[in-house]
This record gives structure tokens, C-alpha cells and sequence, in this order.
């Protein structure tokens, strides 16, 4: 099957994620990359008078990956430019979003449970046909993707580790 992608989302913006999110960007596409809320705030950030409610703390954790990442040495990005396909959220407010994604991949902590949790939640957001893939390691893709819908696992089977037929914005 042919597929063109213009959108990723990429969920789990660590060492992997972010990485991840800069060479789709690198190749043309527009990038959501998100990850966790804090759950508590820093007493800078009590100081500040800023709350758990603000968008810069509920950000601050995939901002600060993404931005740790582009200044690393290489750079994974060709381009400082590109960095402006990716756009950042969280997954409390923003998972939503994947719905207008082509590709959705999972790149969290290498936890059953929590790949489990999010895969629940990518299911109720993505639009149907959507390709669904995940980074991990070592994780039996039929054990994540446990309780999904019979849709749902068809697609994460095709195309969780084997996509070869795609094309790109370039
Ligand atoms: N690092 C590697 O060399 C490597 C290589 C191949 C595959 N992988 C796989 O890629 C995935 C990510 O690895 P990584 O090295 O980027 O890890 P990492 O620790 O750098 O990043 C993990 C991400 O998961 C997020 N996270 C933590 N708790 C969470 C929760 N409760 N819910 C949702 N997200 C949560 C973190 O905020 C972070 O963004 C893992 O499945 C890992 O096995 C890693």
C-alpha cells in the first residue's frame, strides 16, 4: 500500500522522540511532538507566580527535550529552519490533534502499562487508517496493543514495524 505523509505525531519527546521529530521535519513533514504535564511545580516556578495550569509549565518537559535536542552536537536537525515544522504539546490537552496525522508513533518509557494507557487514548483521538507504530525496544506489539479495537490492531500489525511503501513533503 502507498501511503503520503505529510503529518506525524510523535508521542514522547525523550532521547528517541525528539530525534525522531527533527528528521520528519528534516524531510518535509509537520510534526506534533508531545509528552507529559509536570505534576508539580519547581519553587521558580512558584515564584514566578506561574501555576500547573500554565501553558509554559504544562509544555515545559517536551519544550525543553526538543530544545536539549537541537542544541546537541551533531544537530539531528539539517536545518535550524526546519525546527519550525514541529509543534509541541502535551498529552493532556493536545492529543486531540493526532486526528489530523497521517503517522502516529509512540515513542515513551519502555513500560508495558503506560504504552498500554496511551494506546487507549491514541485509539479514541487518531482518525480511522491512521498508521500506528511504536519505538519500543522489546515490548510484543500483540501485548500493547491489548484491548484495542479489531481496526486498531489490523493497522498497528501492518505497520508497526515494517513500513516501507511512504512518500514524503520534500
Ligand atoms: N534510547 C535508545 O537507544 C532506544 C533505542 C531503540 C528503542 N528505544 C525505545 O524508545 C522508547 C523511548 O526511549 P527513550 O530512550 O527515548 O526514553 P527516554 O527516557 O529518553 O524518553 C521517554 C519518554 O517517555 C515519557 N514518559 C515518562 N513517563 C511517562 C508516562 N507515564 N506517560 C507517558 N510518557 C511518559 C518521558 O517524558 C520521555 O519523553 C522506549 O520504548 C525505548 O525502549 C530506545
Amino acid at each position: 500500500m502507498n501511503r503520503h505523509i505529510r503529518k506525524v505525531a510523535v508521542l514522547g519527546s525523550g532521547v528517541m522522540g525528539s530525534r525522531i521529530a527533527c528528521h520528519f521535519a528534516n524531510i518535509g513533514c509537520e510534526v506534533l511532538l508531545l509528552d507529559i504535564v509536570p505534576r508539580e511545580l519547581t519553587p521558580e516556578e512558584t515564584a514566578k507566580g506561574l501555576t500547573l495550569e500554565s501553558k509554559v509549565v504544562r509544555n515545559k518537559i517536551v519544550n525543553g527535550a526538543l530544545a536539549f535536542a537541537l542544541k546537541s552536537n551533531p544537530s539531528p536537525i539539517y536545518r535550524k529552519s526546519f525546527a519550525s515544522r514541529i509543534t509541541t504539546g502535551n498529552f493532556d490537552d493536545d492529543l486531540a490533534q493526532i486526528a489530523s496525522c497521517d503517522w502516529v508513533i509512540e515513542v515513551v518509557v519502555e513500560r508495558l502499562d503506560i504504552k498500554q494507557q496511551l494506546f487507549e487514548k491514541v485509539e479514541k483521538y487518531r482518525t480511522p487508517g491512521t498508521i500506528i507504530s511504536s519505538n519500543t525496544s522489546g515490548i510484543p506489539i500483540h501485548l500493547m496493543i491489548e484491548g484495542r479495537s479489531e481496526d486498531f490492531q489490523i493497522i498497528s500489525w501492518e505497520h508497526i514495524s515494517s513500513i516501507r511503501h511512504v512518500t514524503y513533503n520534500y
